[in-house]
């Protein structure tokens, strides 16, 4: 990994963009951070990081075209993370996915042109492949959305491809399948499982049971992404970052708990369960692009993954929320 020139990253005060920034700077790359301008202050969990005072940090919104341009400025790669990720407020607030999904990726791909700023790897999703026939699946299968979330990341994907084609920009599709780990929010089913057990619930209450998710760590997630920004290929492609491997959600369920040693019940919450035409089935990731060109390899089973996180987790209960299901 080269160390010249500044990276941005977007999206980097979020779960997965914190742990990159995080990997970029141990490795002694500089790093700007574009983080969502709140009127707090707050930089996400980059106000917790122990780099904090080796980045440079930049407050704006991804949906303002000169906020991104300015941040773009005398960068030489981008790594665009920020986007809105929950699916139940996808069903909501569509409008603010396609402000903030796709407007918010046309800016950073034009920022990038404007700029000549160069790579830019674009953070794509495992949900863009709804009810695909055949697992593992592979980067060809074509899009399926099931939610308005996934569709604004088939557009923006298309867009950034679009950029490439048309203008040339050099861009990279990085199609993460589910990451988890310390800091991921509770709206997410690991750290909602987590949560209702350590606050001693004797019934885990979930969404549809039967779905199965391919889980990546999301230090194994971030080298991911590092590899594919290293390889000299996957310009105007997508290339996926996974384990190929599948678990039920109620399978993990009873995984974390026996982890934690509690004993619950599952059951259903009504108010998390998708629309039936809504749920995504299925996910599991055909990797071997990403390994055959970089040789990435995972280095957490979902064991010793899940063992950290919850550790992480209970250290941090005070920052999460039990009582309370939000979209
Ligand atoms: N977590 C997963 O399992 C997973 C799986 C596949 C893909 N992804 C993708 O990875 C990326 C990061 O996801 P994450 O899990 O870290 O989620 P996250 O919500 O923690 O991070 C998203 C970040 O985007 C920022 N953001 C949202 N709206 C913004 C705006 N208007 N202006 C500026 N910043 C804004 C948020 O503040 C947040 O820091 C997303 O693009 C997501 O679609 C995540």
């Amino acid at each position: 990994m080269s160390a010249d020139g500044m990276v941005l990253i977007t999206g980097a005060g979020g779960f997965i963009g914190s742990h990159l920034v995080e990997r970029c700077v141990a490795m002694g790359m500089r790093v700007r951070a574009f983080v969502r301008y709140v009127g707090g202050g707050s930089w996400g969990w980059l106000d917790d990081v122990p780099c904090r005072n080796e980045l440079e940090v930049v407050a704006g919104d991804i949906r303002d075209y000169d906020a991104v341009l300015r941040a773009a400025r005398g960068c030489g790669a981008v790594f665009h993370l920020a986007a809105l990720i929950g699916i139940p407020y996808s069903y909501v607030s569509p409008l603010a996915y396609v402000r903030t999904n796709v407007e918010g990726t046309y800016n950073v791909l034009q920022a990038a042109l404007e700029c000549g700023t160069g790579e830019v790897l674009v953070t794509s999703t495992s949900e863009t492949y709804g009810n695909v026939r055949t697992v593992p699946i592979g980067e060809g299968q074509p899009p399926d959305a099931r939610s308005p979330y996934a569709a604004t990341k088939v557009a923006a994907d298309q867009l950034a491809l679009s950029y490439h084609r048309s203008f040339g920009l050099p861009v990279k599709i990085v199609r993460p399948f589910n990451t988890y780990g310390p800091r991921q929010s509770a709206r997410a089913v690991i750290p909602s499982i987590i949560i209702q057990l350590l606050a001693g619930a004797r019934e885990i209450r979930l969404g549809n049971l039967a779905p199965t998710r391919d889980l990546t760590f999301v230090r194994d997630t971030v080298d991911g992404f590092l590899a594919a920004h290293d390889a000299p290929g996957f310009i105007g492609e997508a290339v996926h970052i996974g384990m190929d491997e599948e678990i039920s959600v109620g399978d993990l369920a009873r995984m974390i708990a026996r982890l934690m040693g509690a004993e619950a019940r599952i059951v259903l919450a009504p108010a998390r369960v998708r629309p039936e035409e809504g749920e995504v089935e299925r996910l599991r990731a055909d990797n071997r692009r990403l390994k055959a060109a970089t040789g990435w390899e995972p280095r957490y089973d979902l064991e010793a993954g899940l063992r950290e996180t919850i550790d992480w987790i209970r250290e941090n209960r005070h920052r999460y929320r039990p009582d309370r299901y939000e979209v």
